[in-house]
């Protein structure tokens, strides 16, 4: 309709006057799917019996990132479900070994919530940025999409403790969760507003059948862009993803981020035979995708939308 059309110019407006058409590339290696945590919605919560599991050794992770780095990238992303086996020490030796052996690169990890102490090593071993997602900025929608066991307010306290720490931070909350009200959205545009972070990823909820929220409706596209397009506005020089789960959505979903505000998209580099384990939602895109092909998919769907 008119108005959401409105929004989505003056959106993708937003961007021009700091990003132009640019668009940031940030290979995304899926280290690990243990994981301890218990959101209701994922596909690798601690509680999925169906999954796989696998975990990356440092070689095998920094053999991604060279393959990632001879396609051109510089950040990498070091995302995992939250394994124990990733001590600091394992993190803070692998650090070191990324940024002796590649030439300004930035390292960003996605690991979830760890100590105040813990970041702060890591920051110090060469951890440039980190993405953890605050999933929802309402307090009751959060207690309803996480066992019993996790705490919203120690999930904002790690992201002011990342803050304060001197990380790039990467917020992020998905659309169309079960029970999510607009309400609950206000509050994340409202959160995001104080946090201020550097990036936010903004993904649609997409059901999972092996999880408790089974049988529960996705979330929408032109929901999730409404969304992106909001806090470009909000926030017109962050980062913002045009996240895999609005690719694997919507054939165009990317793209049409893109359009809205986005500007990074996040090929993944993690080796194709664990691809698929790494399934947090279903039919997830480019599991079946090499490297080499998501680099060039990536750039002939970026070109392609100008
Ligand atoms: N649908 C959409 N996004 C999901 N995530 C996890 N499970 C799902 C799902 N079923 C998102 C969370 C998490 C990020 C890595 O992926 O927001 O932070
Ligand atoms: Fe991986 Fe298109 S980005 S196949």
């Amino acid at each position: 309709n008119y108005d959401t059309e409105y929004l989505f110019q003056k959106a993708y407006q937003a961007k021009l006057p700091y990003y132009q058409k640019r668009v940031f590339l940030r290979g995304l290696v899926e280290i690990s799917n243990y994981c301890k945590m218990g959101c209701r919605y994922c596909g690798i919560n601690y509680k999925v019996h169906t999954v796989d599991r696998y975990r990356l050794s440092k070689d095998e992770i920094i053999a991604c990132c060279e393959e990632g780095y001879f396609l051109g990238y510089r950040t990498f992303v070091l995302q995992g479900g939250e394994d124990a086996f990733y001590t600091d020490a394992f993190l803070v030796d692998m650090l070191q070994e990324l940024k002796a052996k590649f030439n300004n690169i930035r390292v960003t990890l996605s690991l979830g919530e760890r100590s105040y102490e813990s970041y702060k090593v890591l920051k110090e071993a060469g951890a440039d940025r980190y993405l953890l997602r605050h999933e929802t900025a309402s307090k009751r929608l959060y207690e309803h999409l996480h066992a019993e066991f996790m705490s919203f307010d120690n999930r904002m306290k790690c992201l002011y403790n990342l803050k304060e720490l001197g990380y790039q931070v990467g917020a992020g909350f998905m659309v169309g969760s079960p029970t999510q009200t607009n309400e609950d959205l206000v509050k994340d545009l409202r959160f995001l507003k104080e946090l201020n972070p550097e990036m936010c990823g903004i993904g649609p909820y997409l059901c999972h059948s092996d999880t408790e929220l089974a049988g529960n409706d996705s979330g929408t596209l032109t929901e999730t862009l409404i969304m992106v397009a909001l806090v470009r506005l909000i926030l017109p020089k962050a980062l913002l993803p045009a996240t895999t789960a609005l690719g694997t959505l919507d054939k165009l979903g990317r793209e049409n981020a893109l359009k809205v505000g986005a500007n990074v998209m996040m090929p993944n580099i993690s080796p194709t035979e664990n691809r698929e384990l790494y399934e947090i939602y279903q039919n997830k895109i480019c599991t079946g995708d090499t490297s080499v092909q998501c680099r060039g998919c990536i750039e002939t769907r970026i070109e392609a939308f100008g």
